[in-house]
């Protein structure tokens, strides 16, 4: 395991992300342990790109509850019909939310949380088993350029 994490000098989201997936793929490929492996992906996407909250909530107990996550406190406990994390699970797809408070039934951890992108993470079998959540202090922070590659980070796990 790498002493720490490269991030290469650009600003360029797509090259961070490309810098990005090699590493976190070295750090989850001989670790079974799914909490550990979150905890470590949550902790990458942070420290590379300087999100405001990235986590995980994971589906138990029929609903959503929080998992590994780096950023500031949050809610423990989502339903499934509640907030964009709801969605994301109800509608089995990415959602990107470019300004929070205009999306209905947004659950608003924190007011500095200004966009946001969910992400499902599926079974093998095909259920979806965790929501991957990224939140942004900048409007209309996630593009589709994020989509396709916190798409691809997931489907490493
Ligand atoms: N943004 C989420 C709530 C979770 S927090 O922002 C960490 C939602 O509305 O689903």
């Amino acid at each position: 395991m790498p002493e720490s994490l490269y991030i290469p000098n650009t600003t360029d989201r797509k090259a961070r992300y490309e810098a990005l997936f090699p590493q976190i793929k070295a750090l989850i490929e001989d670790e079974t342990d799914e909490i550990a492996n979150m905890a470590n992906i949550a902790a990458a996407l942070k420290e590379t790109f300087g999100f405001f909250w990235v986590g995980f909530y994971l589906v138990k107990e029929n609903q959503l509850v929080l998992g590994p996550f780096q950023g500031p406190i949050a809610c423990t406990r989502i339903a499934f019909n509640r907030g964009v994390c709801g969605y994301c699970y109800t509608n089995r797809q990415t959602v990107i939310v470019p300004d929070v408070e205009q999306f209905p039934g947004h659950i608003a951890c924190s007011s500095a949380s200004k966009s946001e992108i969910v992400v499902p993470v599926f079974t093998s079998e095909g259920n979806i088993k965790a929501v991957l959540d990224v939140d942004s202090n900048v409007l209309a922070d996630f593009s589709e350029v994020d989509r396709t590659y916190l798409e691809q980070l997931v489907s490493f796990m």
